[in-house]
């Protein structure tokens, strides 16, 4: 230690001191001033200290701004807890080995600022920021999530280098207010910039643009050498179009004693006759500018702002957007990188928006804290409803803090800003107080706030909602419960006592194989008045991007390490406990709709079925019912083919042309096919894609696949020829592209929705995961030879028969398996078989071509499909049951040269052919551990459960369950 004075930045220790939410922090504000900026991003020099009060002594390193240090080559890796804090202390205190990152940097301060007011912009640094320039204290800044700015002005020099140090502590008495369920960073994560403005300057701009036209644009004024000028006015433009200042609004300014010499105020207003108004679907934009002129008419300072005209409101328990209930087809997304940890850059963001859009989706919630600025303006080009979520989460301490007078300033502070900074956009339709911190004064204190300064917002809090969904108190608005189940979301509705939209902040967990169910549920919020939709938690399964020799995370460096959702060898996706931990939640951080990179999980084309814009229905078997979906437009940005699917293996397809209907029209059309009489079962298809390039989709871009049954199916029909059936002297088939004979399955690799909801347990206690088989009898009848057989479990045994039965070409197996009532609830009742190698290709007539399963197959249309075996697994991250295909009719498997064996049966059934036993899917824990067989694994099953979201939430409904008790199924395998 040195006798130095401690830094008072430093003496203050205000890493533990919840009062101090900054200081020398200017306030937040709307100006859009990032054209024109200086750009600090780069490299910095850095030294990572072992706590706040450890001297900086070198050697620098180097860490790249934006960016994070836990995944920039120190000690200091990345943890993940859930709801647990990392550390033991309690609020508001902070463990005493607290890494603190130092970045360092001269910076160059253009020598024509001279007499501007000069501004230090941080975009985020978590979870204290300590500014110091040339040595000198300047600011300190909480709040990881939202930018923070400084004067400049007194402590540089235009024309002189001045040394930037921002120092960045980990742990504080903020962290125990941003415990969010993801993983734990230190370092700047978005960009830092500096800027200058004159002195005379816009200090804040707030737009309200109504659905109406009018235009109503509110500007602060202020100047740096304290009393405003004489003279100084506003203009403005909107797309052109000159705004004027609000001359009535001045007069009363003028007689108005309250006003100041200090603060500026003025209005610009204009009409917009005939406006283009904002909706998700058809998300208008106008571009206004601000201008601050002095009193000899030069511009002072300019604010450009994409603007869009739109109300929203709540009338009765309806969320309305421009008059109309609008569904919430939402997700929750967290700001995410594989590479960079939490840094995203536009591209990313753009990305994700873009893959949203094509899925379905229209609405956002920022889970849990104010996203990145960018992505509000990708919101509001694109198209998305935003719920804008404060960066409070008190989770593991929520209910010390709620009403803990020392976090109240955090509270409003963090709030506040968050709505100073969005207000604008017309994609933020929801203000949210934050998540999971319990229900308390701070949360009212902050509600209060945000109620005096933007009325035209709803606002949400799902901590208040759960006291009582009717009656939820100062905070919340809206009824917005997590993960509630669908009845008691139904039944609310139906009680004649709801008085709030009920839209869930989350529902259906999408961790690893999961979202079963969510097309019931969308049946339900369809047919049901009162309920509106939801946001499926979450968008991204948050793996990084590990070395698997060194532990380490790859970093910037690690483009092209991945493809389609798996890492390349030698590398993988890092979970919870994967970074040395001891204290984490391990996969639990894995639950999005997307993989680590991007890549859709096959609950993104359920969603795409459920959100989609056109719907058919079969008309009197005469003609086709098509639906307008969408609240706000025709069809005109649509174009369709038809499709018709035969049994016999026929697909033909037809021109469509769709009608044109307002939102919610009906129309019917005339069977685009003339049926014909053979072909057997038939399936009309609508193929629907844009029909030109939107700023989310290319034109051909296929939007929903709607579907429906024309004929049903006609019965197999299989005549037995007089051959024998081997058999060895276990009873089992011998067959020669078979490796491994078909046996009785009950097991399935659990899912973490079978895990963590507790059935997989039960599966093990009752031994389902190593049945012991004993052949009973076999007996060779005439044509036929039947095999009974006992699997043993820990608890019950199932009797199992198979008569094997010589057709054709092949074999016909009828099955029937027993399941004591103990063995209530089962994963599967199903053959499994192994095949050769070889037979790389599966074609199958039914539903596809994605992944599907029981209580996850709206969005798989019934048709003739054909994938590579390899393609037909999922990759989760934990290797889980996977690649299954719902109402599978019948398939091939084949080789290059076509030879193979071919599989009909009895009745549609859910199949998977992979290269894993569910064996070795149970004991991997990572999916770069998976060692893939060189034959196919093939289950049939006459039962399968479905899938549910029971890792948070909801299991699945009783009827997609398996019943103990007589299971009978039959197929035939022939050899092609
Ligand atoms: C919610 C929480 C989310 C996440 C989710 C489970 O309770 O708000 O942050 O933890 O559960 O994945
Ligand atoms: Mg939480």
């Amino acid at each position: 230690m040195t006798d130095a004075p401690l830094d008072p930045l430093i003496a203050l220790r205000p890493w533990e001191a919840p009062e101090v939410t900054s200081w020398g922090r200017l306030p937040m504000n709307a100006v859009d001033r990032r054209p024109g900026a200086l750009p600090l991003d780069g490299d910095w020099r850095f030294e990572l200290l072992s706590a706040p009060d450890a001297p900086v002594g070198g050697p620098w390193s180097s860490a790249h701004v934006p960016g994070v240090w836990t995944m920039q080559g120190t000690d200091d890796l990345p943890q993940y807890t859930n709801v647990r804090m990392p550390f033991p202390e309690y609020p508001p205190h902070s463990p005493a080995a607290n890494p603190t990152g130092v970045y360092e940097r001269e910076v160059d301060v253009p020598a024509d600022w001279a007499g501007r007011r000069i501004v230090l912009q941080v975009g985020a640094a978590e979870s204290v920021l300590l500014v110091h320039v040339d040595g000198r204290p300047v600011g300190i800044s909480k709040d990881s999530h939202l930018a923070a700015e400084f004067d400049l002005t007194g402590v540089t020099r235009p024309g002189s280098p001045a040394t930037v140090r921002l120092t960045v502590v980990k742990w504080s008495d903020a962290s125990h207010i941003e415990d969010q369920d993801q993983w734990w960073h230190g370092g700047i994560t978005r960009s830092v910039l500096l800027y200058a403005t004159d002195p005379l300057h816009l200090a804040d701009v707030t737009v309200r643009a109504r659905y109406s036209g009018d235009l109503q644009v509110d500007c602060r004024v202020r100047d740096a050498g304290g009393a405003l000028p004489a003279g100084w006015y506003l203009t403005g433009e909107l797309d052109g179009r000159p705004l004027a200042q609000d001359a009535e609004f001045d007069r009363a300014n003028a007689e108005d004693e309250r006003v100041s010499d200090f603060l500026g105020e003025a209005r610009l207003l204009t009409t917009v006759p005939e406006v283009r108004t904002w909706n998700a679907e058809t998300p208008e934009l106008y571009d206004l500018t601000v201008r601050l002129h002095r009193a000899d008419g030069t511009v002072a300072d300019t604010s450009r702002h994409r603007i869009g005209f739109r109300d929203v409101e709540i009338v009765g328990r309806d969320l309305l957007v421009n008059g109309e209930r609008v569904f919430i087809r939402g997700v929750n997304r967290h700001d995410f990188h594989p590479l960079t940890g939490r840094t995203v850059s536009y591209d990313d963001m753009r990305a994700d928006l873009v893959l949203l859009k094509r899925f379905g989706f229209n609405a956002i919630r920022t889970a849990h804290y104010p996203n990145d600025p960018t992505l509000y303006d990708l919101a509001d080009e694109l198209g998305f409803y935003v719920v804008d979520e404060a960066d409070i989460e008190s989770h593991d301490h929520a209910h010390e803090i709620a009403d803990d007078p020392r976090y109240l300033n955090a509270f409003v502070d963090r709030v506040s800003r968050m709505v100073l900074r969005d207000k604008n956009h017309p994609s933020v339709v929801i203000w949210s107080l934050g998540n999971e911190s319990d229900y308390g004064a701070g949360h009212d204190a902050a509600a209060g706030w945000v109620r005096r300064h933007d009325p035209t917002r709803p606002l949400q809090y799902e901590g208040a909602a759960k006291l009582g969904w009717a009656d939820p108190g100062l905070a919340s608005d809206i009824a917005c419960p997590m993960y509630a189940p669908l009845e008691d979301c139904v039944a609310h509705a139906l009680s004649g006592e709801q008085t709030k939209p009920l839209i869930p902040c989350e529902y259906s967990h999408a961790m690893g194989n999961s979202s079963g169910t969510l097309a019931d549920h969308w049946a339900a919020i369809e047919a049901t008045p009162g309920l509106q939709g939801g946001f499926i938690w979450e968008f991204w399964d948050h793996g990084i991007l590990q070395r698997v020799s060194d532990g380490r995370p790859v970093g910037r460096g690690g483009a092209g390490l991945y493809d389609n959702g798996v890492a390349a060898p030698g590398y993988r996706w890092a979970y919870g406990g994967d970074f040395g931990e001891t204290i984490h939640d391990g996969a639990f951080i894995a639950d999005g709709v997307v993989f680590p990179d991007r890549t859709p999980k096959p609950a993104m084309y359920e969603h795409r079925e459920i959100a989609a814009p056109v719907r058919i229905e079969c008309f009197r078997h005469e003609g086709v019912v098509l639906t307008n979906h969408q609240h706000f437009r025709g069809f005109d940005w649509l174009a369709a083919v038809w499709e018709l699917s035969l049994a016999d293996g026929r697909t033909l397809t037809a021109p469509a042309e769709l009608p044109e209907l307002c939102p919610g029209e009906t129309a019917a059309v005339p069977l685009p096919f003339v049926l014909p009489e053979d072909g057997g079962e038939a399936w009309l298809t609508l193929r629907v894609t844009t029909a030109t390039d939107l700023p989310w989709a290319p034109r051909g871009t296929e939007v929903c696949v709607p579907q429906v049954r024309l004929r049903g199916p006609a019965a197999v029909d299989v005549a037995a020829v007089a051959r024998q059936v081997e058999v060895d002297g276990e009873g089992l088939l011998v067959h020669p592209l078979l490796t491994v004979a078909p046996t009785l399955s009950l097991w399935r690799a659990p899912t973490d929705n079978d895990e963590l909801g507790g059935m997989a347990q039960r599966w093990r206690n009752w031994g389902l995961d190593a049945l012991v088989r004993k052949v009973v009898s076999v007996r060779q009848d005439a044509g036929h030879v039947t095999v009974e057989a006992e699997y043993a479990g820990a608890t019950g045994v199932v009797r199992h028969r198979q008569v094997l039965t010589p057709v054709e070409g092949g074999v016909r197996v009828e099955e029937e398996a027993e399941l004591p009532e103990a063995f209530d609830d089962v994963a599967r009742v199903g053959t499994v078989f192994e095949t050769m190698a070889g037979l790389d290709l599966l074609d199958w007539f039914g539903q596809g071509p994605w992944e599907s399963y029981p209580d996850r197959s709206a969005g798989a249309p019934v048709g003739h499909h054909s994938l590579p075996v390899d393609d037909l697994f999922t990759p989760y991250l934990r290797p889980q049951e996977s690649g299954g295909r719902h109402g599978v009719r019948r398939f091939t498997l084949s080789a290059t040269d076509a030879t193979g064996l071919a599989v009909v049966l009895d009745e549609p059934r859910q199949v998977s052919v992979t290269r894993y036993r569910a064996e070795d899917l149970t004991a991997a824990t990572h999916h770069d551990e998976l060692v893939p067989r060189t034959g196919c694994v093939v289950h049939i099953d006459a039962a399968h459960r479905g899938l549910g979201t029971a890792s948070c939430g909801p299991d699945t409904f009783p009827s997609y369950r398996v019943a103990p008790g007589l299971h009978r199924w039959s197929w035939t395998l022939r050899v092609l």
